[in-house]
């Protein structure tokens, strides 16, 4: 193993390989193995392993403008902004780095409108099993059980309730809470899907209480579901949508999108050295260019189907999701199979002892299904 590794502060528990190269569907190691990739970065590189537009992009922001400064306008912030406003419906954005920066962003947005208009409601309802990052707000925000004791006190505010369960989410409404914060499918929490119906019951609550709905698309967004964005799939308007993972292709981009109507942000309350920076905004312009075709996201569609279709054949049980996010159960057995399946080259994600993740790089093929099916059905 790599002695450097050493001054790597422990985070995580990481397989002793070290990967030096990538190409659309593969990754090499510094051993020259070569693996399958259907994690994709955690369902980040939405083009495959360095894309030639999206490193084109790069490679030309690079040489022209890298840094303008957060103070000023810059050439591919507007480009890109006024191509992602217009692609999703709506009509602003504040550009960041990572997801939950995103999500910070959209309660801090919430505070801000309970402020405003509804005398100081502060409160946000989110749900159990959902996943909203690791800043201490959105460590607070997000539904994990087991993360209830971590880094006490936590960021007051947030009460969270069962996923599709509208009558729960109706009794923890009070008159400080501002907003509800969800994810369609939740993607972490091992591809948990809402019900059209309890979504569609959300939205109307939350009219009826004036409060908003956030939804977070960091997984579901840019393609991931065969549409752009999951709220289509469901459609459903947010108040705010909060974008992260595929937007960048692979490069640490995310985004918070809401209306006019909530551009109500005074100078000083959000910001942040790198938002907007040239070279992610170019990147991002050209994984939305590529994202946002019919043909593309048909294909996302097609090859979400096919693999659903060849997991039920080999008997894989509760296989769900939608597009590429998807999942299947095996009782107990997920993470010592997708170890196993690492060493053979093939890379696999289990959000939970009980269950396996798919969320390929969108340019996934038949072919890569059919060797991931067959590295799959002996265990199952
Ligand atoms: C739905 C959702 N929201 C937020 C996040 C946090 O994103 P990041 O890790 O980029 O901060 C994730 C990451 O997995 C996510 O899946």
């Amino acid at each position: 193993m790599d002695k450097r590794v050493c001054h790597i502060l422990y985070t995580t528990k990481r397989p002793e390989v070290v990967f030096a190269k990538g190409d659309a569907m593969r990754l090499w190691d510094t051993n020259g193995k070569e693996y399958l990739d259907f994690v994709g970065g955690w369902a980040v590189c939405a083009l495959g392993h360095s894309p030639k537009v999206l490193v084109d992009a790069i490679q030309n922001q690079a040489a022209t403008l890298i840094n303008a400064s957060p103070a000023f306008f810059n050439v591919p912030m507007l480009e890109f902004a006024d191509a992602l406003c217009n692609a999703i419906g709506k009509d602003k954005v504040f550009f960041m780095s990572t997801g939950a920066e995103a999500n910070e962003s959209a309660i801090k947005l919430a505070r801000k409108f309970g402020q405003k208009e509804k005398g100081g409601a502060y409160k946000i309802i989110t749900t159990l099993g959902a996943f909203h990052g690791r800043t201490l707000a959105t460590m607070s925000a997000t539904g994990k059980p087991q993360w209830e004791p971590l880094f006490a006190p936590k960021v007051p505010g947030f009460t969270h309730v069962p996923l599709n369960n509208i009558d729960a989410m109706r009794g923890a409404i009070d008159a400080q809470t501002c907003a509800v914060m969800i994810e369609l499918i939740q993607g972490e929490g091992g591809v948990n899907e809402c019900t059209h119906d309890y979504v569609k019951a959300l939205r109307q609550l939350c009219d009826e209480n004036n409060i908003l709905l956030i939804i977070d698309e960091v997984q579901t967004g840019i393609g991931r579901t065969g549409h752009l964005l999951a709220t289509e799939l469901y459609n459903v308007s947010a108040d705010i949508i909060t974008l992260g993972k595929g937007i960048g292709g692979g490069v640490p981009l995310s985004a918070m999108c809401c209306n006019s109507e909530l551009d109500i942000f005074e100078p000083g309350d959000q910001g942040g050295t790198y938002t907007a920076q040239p070279l992610v905004m170019a990147a991002g312009l050209a994984v939305l260019n590529a994202v946002n075709t019919p043909a593309f996201l048909a294909h996302v569609r097609e090859m979400g189907a096919y693999l659903k279709q060849r997991l039920q054949e080999i008997g894989l049980s509760n296989v769900r999701g939608q597009g590429l996010l998807i999942a299947g159960d095996i009782e107990g057995r997920a993470q010592d199979i997708v170890q196993t399946l690492f060493e053979q080259g093939i890379i696999l994600n289990a959000p939970n002892p009980n269950s396996i993740r798919f969320i390929p790089p969108l340019i996934v093929e038949r072919s890569h299904i059919d060797a991931v099916i067959d590295a799959i059905r002996p265990f199952v």
